[in-house]
Formats: structure tokens, C-alpha cells, sequence
């Protein structure tokens, strides 16, 4: 399904892509994310090892899935993501790990799913997991998105999901950003240096560029959407780590 391009045939990438070089993206986001690794393994440990049916959306390059794999050694994963670049990357990469036969993938768009078009409408997970993608949509994509993984959860599964969320005014704007140069020079260079191979994204489907809200409204969406339980497991500036459960 995936095609093995690492660029698209006009140079644009779709928003989420990041780098003009999907080879570039693992170390990239490493430079760019402070925490990257850590912030993922915080969703990781949120998911019961028990679990046996994964949904992820927006996998990218496979770096999640490849943790929550680990994670839950019994679970079947359903990845999905728009672009057949990176998802080129993330097959290849489970593939060499010899957890292939563990994955199903989905070339579509997540706001598609949440639109009921997309097949899967029928099929539930114990837990969803999603990491830097869903911060691309609309508040009210957003809120609809919550509401139908809330309706594809088994009764009390969760929803992990870490994003850059809004900052809560300039001032702690400004203290944020400071924290993501200080962490590209400790990773020995710049965000300018590693924004120059950022690719340029045009909207696709339902994303856009950074479209962020703040935790508080995040959290207001997901109780709005049926979550029981909402909760931040981890915070580092402006990145965090939340979500919550369903009943039982
Ligand atoms: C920054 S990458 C993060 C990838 C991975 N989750 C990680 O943390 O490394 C965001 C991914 O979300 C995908 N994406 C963004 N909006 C999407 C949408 N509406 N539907 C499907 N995939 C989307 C992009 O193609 C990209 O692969």
C-alpha cells in the first residue's frame, strides 16, 4: 500500500511529515521534541500489558508503535496515517524487528475515521495511542475525533495522546521556546539548524498547520466526548502527555 518515496512528487509534505526527508525524521523530531523518547515511553506505561487490540493514529515513522509493541506483547496493532511515506518508514522498521505479522496498516486519514469514512466502524480496541499528529486539526475535528475513539473503546479501555499543546500566555510562551533551544543545544545544535530541513506543508485532508489548545481545553474536549477519567501523566513544557479512560 505504502509506496517507498521518501518525497512527495511535488516537494510538498503533507502537515505531521515535518522534514523534506522522511529519512531525516528520527533523528529530526529527537533534535526537535525535547524528551521525544521519554514522552512516548509515558504512553507506553500507561497501557495495560494486557491489552490485545491497539489503535494508533498518526504512527509516522513507527516510533510509538514500536514501544507500544514492546509494551504489550499479547496486542494486535491497527496503525493509520495519511501519508505513504512515512508509513513506507514504519513498516520497514517493524518489519526488521520481526513484529510485522502484529500490524495492520491503514493508509487514511484520522479525521476520515472520525467521520465514519473509513472502514473499522465496527471494530473496538482496549486502548488508542497518538503522538505529535493530532494537534493538526480543528478544535471541533478534534472534539469529534475524541468522541469516536471514546464510542471504539471496550469498556474500560483508554486513550493516550501526547502533543505540543497552546502555551497559557506570551510569557509562558517565551519560557517554553527557551526550553526547546536549550535542549537542541544540548543535542549539540540548533532549532535553527534542524528547522532548515523542515519540508513545506500545504493543508491535507482534514490537518492543517498547528492548530493547539491548551490541556485545559484538551481535557474539557475529552470529558465532553465520554471519557470518564482525564488525566496528564506527564508534562515538560509546552509538550504533554493526556487522556483518559471510559467507563466500565
Ligand atoms: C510528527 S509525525 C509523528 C509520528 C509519530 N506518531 C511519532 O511520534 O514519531 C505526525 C504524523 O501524523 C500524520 N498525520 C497528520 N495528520 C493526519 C491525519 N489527518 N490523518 C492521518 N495521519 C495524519 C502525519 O502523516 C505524520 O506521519
Amino acid at each position: 500500500m505504502a509506496s517507498n518515496t521518501s518525497t512527495s512528487a511535488s516537494g510538498a509534505i503533507f502537515p505531521g511529515e515535518v522534514f523534506a526527508q522522511t529519512a531525516d525524521f528520527d533523528a529530526g523530531i529527537r533534535a526537535l521534541i525535547p524528551r521525544y523518547d521519554e514522552m512516548l515511553e509515558a504512553i507506553a506505561h500507561c497501557l495495560p500489558s494486557t491489552a490485545t487490540r491497539i489503535l494508533e493514529l498518526g504512527c509516522g515513522t513507527g516510533e510509538l508503535s514500536l514501544k507500544v509493541l514492546e509494551i504489550c506483547p499479547e496486542a494486535d496493532l491497527v496503525a493509520i496515517d495519511y501519508s505513504p511515506r512515512m508509513l513506507s518508514y514504519a513498516q520497514a522498521k517493524i518489519k526488521q524487528v520481526g513484529k510485522a505479522s502484529r500490524v495492520t496498516w491503514i493508509e487514511a486519514d484520522f479525521g476520515d475515521w472520525a467521520s465514519g469514512n473509513v472502514g473499522l466502524q465496527t471494530q473496538k480496541f482496549d486502548v488508542c495511542v497518538s503522538s505529535l499528529a493530532i494537534h493538526h486539526l480543528e478544535d471541533a475535528i478534534k472534539l469529534k475525533l475524541f468522541q469516536r475513539i471514546c464510542t471504539s473503546l471496550n469498556p474500560g479501555g483508554s486513550f493516550w495522546n501526547a502533543d505540543p499543546v497552546l502555551s497559557e500566555s506570551p510569557a509562558m510562551s517565551e519560557i517554553y521556546d527557551a526550553a526547546r533551544e536549550e535542549w537542541a543545544a544540548q543535542q549539540g545544535t540548533t532549532l535553527t539548524e534542524v528547522r532548515a530541513k523542515r519540508g513545506t506543508s500545504n493543508p491535507q485532508g482534514y490537518s492543517n498547520h498547528d492548530r493547539l489548545a491548551t490541556v485545559t481545553a484538551h481535557l474539557e474536549m475529552l470529558t465532553q466526548a465520554g471519557f470518564q477519567t482525564v488525566a496528564v501523566p506527564w508534562k515538560y513544557y509546552g509538550l504533554a502527555v493526556f487522556g483518559g479512560f471510559v467507563g466500565k
